[in-house]
């Protein structure tokens, strides 16, 4: 039997995370999927409750389960206190200590919401792509690090990004084989992109070099294309859907991502999973926990939906599943109901709804 553990979190978090444990039990119970579901705390609240905003006995709980649903984490209520003890550390810790390596954030278009992007709908329509970030190396966590003070007196800031063939080679599979994975479901032809900064930096070189070799020895069958990062960030706008899947560092994936989350015009419809080498991982909404509008049942709760689907997908292989959620996502917004985040004030016939009706509505065409 398999667990899940559910940590809420901050801000809307409660709210959204209510409506995707719906969702959760109602596929578990359809599909007969055999999943037990546990909550447990983390952030601001585990902060207010212990202290620690990873308490070790919710981090325990996390090695124990086989996934993790995570609301946010964060607000101003803990702007204040030190540093190793705000919310949002016990996200990194938890990442870290749970080896989650791979950051996967899809930036899907829903045809319904073509008019919510700010770029011009024939680029984007039909746009789906996928990257893959590392996630626990690079310049984020390399040593040396820290502002030092030199001999004339002025300080310097350093970090130092460093990446092993082993950290490159087993991202580069996980990417290389969504590739295939999603090349089968879509009847294409499979192509990763690797981003890198070969021109400057050694490091990337080595990434570079890693990747044509890893792609030669076992993954001939998925085209390899490199990108320079700065003019991935200007063909993202320019033509995004030249793009399946893309793999990069620590550093560029972070920007990266949010500019291709950003396509598809609202931060609240995006999912994204952080894998382990087992394949087990942790699944959240890519924004954050919304303090300015937490408790007043108006967040989407899609993204946290979505990340359900995408759990199911990814860690249970249950892909009927996952695509039956994605599919009552689907056809919610095709029956016009929208949250505030991704209501197009200019298009007749649509309902503005809250958080609950939202997750309700995806519930029902599920049941
Ligand atoms: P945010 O993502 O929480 O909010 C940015 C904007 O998007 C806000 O206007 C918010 O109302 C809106 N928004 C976000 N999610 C939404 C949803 N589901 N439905 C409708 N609108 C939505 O980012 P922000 O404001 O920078 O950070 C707020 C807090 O969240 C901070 O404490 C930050 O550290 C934390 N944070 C936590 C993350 C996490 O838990 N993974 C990620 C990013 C930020
Ligand atoms: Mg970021």
């Amino acid at each position: 039997m398999a667990t899940i553990l559910t940590l809420a979190g901050d801000g809307i978090g409660p709210e959204i995370m209510t409506q995707a444990i719906d969702v959760l039990n109602a596929v578990n119970d359809k599909f007969a999927l055999g999943l037990t579901l546990e909550s447990g705390l983390i952030g601001g609240v585990a902060v207010d409750a212990t202290g620690e905003p990873l308490p070790e006995e919710t981090l325990q709980r996390a090695r124990a389960a086989d996934a993790v649903l995570l609301g946010a984490v964060g607000g101003p209520k803990w702007d204040g206190i030190e540093r190793s003890k705000r919310p949002e550390r016990g996200l990194l810790k938890i990442r870290s200590e749970l080896g989650l390596f791979a950051n996967l954030r899809v930036a899907k278009l829903y045809p319904q919401l073509v008019n919510a992007s700010s770029i011009k709908p024939e680029i984007i329509s039909g746009l789906d792509l996928l990257i893959v970030r590392e996630l626990t190396g690079g310049i984020y966590f390399g040593e040396p690090r820290g502002i030092r003070t030199l001999e004339n007196g002025e300080q310097q800031g350093y970090n130092t990004m460093v990446y092993s063939t082993s950290e490159i080679n087993r991202i580069g599979k996980v990417a290389f084989e969504l590739a295939q994975t999603r090349a089968q479901a879509a009847g294409t032809s499979a192509k990763v992109c690797s981003i890198d900064k070969a021109n400057v930096l050694e490091v990337t070189e080595l990434w570079k070099q890693t990747m044509i070799e890893l792609q030669q020895a076992q993954y001939s069958d998925v085209a390899l294309s490199h990108m320079y990062a700065d003019n991935a960030c200007m063909q993202l706008i320019k033509d995004p859907k030249q793009f399946d899947v893309m793999v990069t560092g620590n550093l560029f994936g972070d920007i990266l991502s949010d500019e291709a989350a950003m396509l598809t015009g609202s931060i609240g419809m995006l999912p994204s999973a952080s894998l382990d080498e087992a394949g087990k991982g942790m699944y959240e909404p890519c924004h954050g926990s919304a303090p300015d509008i937490a408790g007043q049942d108006i967040a989407n709760p899609l993204a946290t939906i979505l990340s359900v689907a995408m759990m199911l997908r990814y860690t249970f292989k249950q892909e009927v599943a996952a695509q039956a959620i994605e599919q009552a996502v689907s056809e919610v917004l095709d029956d016009g109901l929208r949250t505030v985040d991704i209501l197009d004030r200019s298009e007749t016939g649509l309902i503005q709804v809250g958080c609950q009706q939202m997750g309700q509505a995806v519930l029902a065409k599920l049941v």
